[in-house]
């Protein structure tokens, strides 16, 4: 049987946290709709201590949103963990995530506490959570930058004390497929844990490796993926789901682990979070960029017409995303003319071909892309100019 990865989604939460993706009560509450229209497995819905507006948003996801865990972020405090426990509590199933850094740097510069205290608050703000829910995970911030002995005594802790997912957050975007790999093997083998407990890896971008990571620790090991709906988070983002999703998808022969996404709802959920946060994707954005599955140069146009595959390793439909992928510019053929102009009603060939694509190319070097109405136009004007 194919092993099952989780996904969870950070779109709400980390993906909101980002400068230019603050949403609205109700915006959130539309996406978190189109979120578990994917069939993700948790909704970090968002991070309830955060502001009122933050928990009564959460709070409305956990009543009105069916299918996923709901979670709520916590720092390690009981003030937080009892927000969280008090915005979620109508949700069926839900989940406190609880974090705190354990990095040298974060340790020194932002806690000002010791290891043993590092320690001893994990243990604590772990069995509070578990006092309000079966469902806990935790974090340790800025595991990548932690030192590996201490990291896996964090671990260990977290687990003993009752969380029951753990997760290694690249906080920084700083690690490498190899290395994240062999971190998740390592803390395979050394974190105490029981066997139901699963590793969660939760990487950023800022060197641009935030999916290639994500898929190197599933390698190792992971069994859930954090992500955001188009790889929206802190700074240059987190490991965008559809990406991760895809990959999983198109390279099962790769990986040989399945998640339970309907990737038909992909576009949808893309869509919904471009129109409300008035941030599209930009075009050439994998798998949702506008350029993703459009074809305008002749060659590329040519093998499409006869078989996608020849330029597509995905199909667009599989992401719920209706295109030929034809795109009429200046560097398009005839082929892809003549197959758009008699969609239109037109068979163009020899001389009225010929005709047609010199007027077309003079006006895509003006314009750019020959959009279907511009192309009626120039049809109409060699239809009037053709001899009776
Ligand atoms: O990047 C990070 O470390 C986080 C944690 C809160 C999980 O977002
Ligand atoms: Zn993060």
């Amino acid at each position: 049987m194919t092993d099952q990865v989780l996904i969870f989604d950070t779109t709400l939460r980390d993906g909101e946290q980002a400068p230019g993706f603050s949403m609205t009560p109700d915006g959130k509450l539309r996406l978190a709709r189109a979120i578990a229209a994917l069939r993700v497995d948790v909704i970090e819905a968002g991070f309830a201590a955060a502001s009122p507006g933050d928990a009564q948003s959460i709070t409305d996801i956990a009543r009105q949103v069916e299918g996923p865990i709901i979670c709520s972020l916590s720092r390690a405090h009981r003030g937080d963990i009892l927000a969280s426990a008090t915005a979620l509590r109508d949700a069926p199933r839900k989940r406190i995530h609880v974090f705190l850094g354990t990095s040298p740097l974060h340790r020194e510069y932002k806690l000002h506490m010791s290891r043993e205290e590092v320690l001893e608050a994990i243990r604590t703000s772990v069995a509070y959570a578990r006092e309000f829910v079966d469902d806990v995970e935790f974090s340790p911030e800025d595991a990548i930058r932690t030192e590996r002995d201490f990291l896996v005594e964090a671990l260990s802790v977290a687990a003993a004390a009752g969380a029951t997912t753990l997760n290694v957050p690249d906080t920084v975007g700083y690690t490498t497929p190899d290395e994240i790999g062999e971190l998740f093997r390592y803390l395979g083998e050394q974190v105490e844990r029981s066997a139901e407990t699963i590793f969660s890896t939760h990487c950023h971008d800022d060197l641009g490796m935030a999916v290639a990571n994500s898929l190197a620790a599933v390698r190792g090991g992971a069994r859930q993926i954090e992500c955001a709906v188009n790889g929206i988070g802190e700074r240059a983002g987190n490991c965008a789901l559809e990406d991760v999703v895809m990959a999983l998808r198109t390279r099962a022969d790769a990986f040989g682990v399945a998640t339970a996404i309907d990737t038909t709802r992909i576009m949808s959920a893309s869509r919904t979070l471009a129109q409300i946060t008035n941030s599209p994707p930009p075009r050439n954005k994998s798998i949702v960029g506008a350029n993703a599955f459009a074809h305008e140069s002749g060659i590329h146009q040519h093998g499409i017409l006869q078989n996608r595959e020849t330029y597509e390793i995905m199909k667009p439909e599989d992401i719920g995303l209706q295109t030929d992928g034809i795109v009429l510019g200046k560097h398009s053929g005839r082929h892809a003319l003549a197959a758009r102009a008699r969609e239109l009603g037109h068979v163009l060939d020899g001389d009225a071909l010929n005709a047609a694509f010199v007027a077309f190319k003079a006006v895509a070097d003006e314009v750019g892309t020959v959009d279907t109405a511009r192309l009626s136009a120039i049809l109409a004007e060699q239809s009037s100019h053709k001899p009776q």
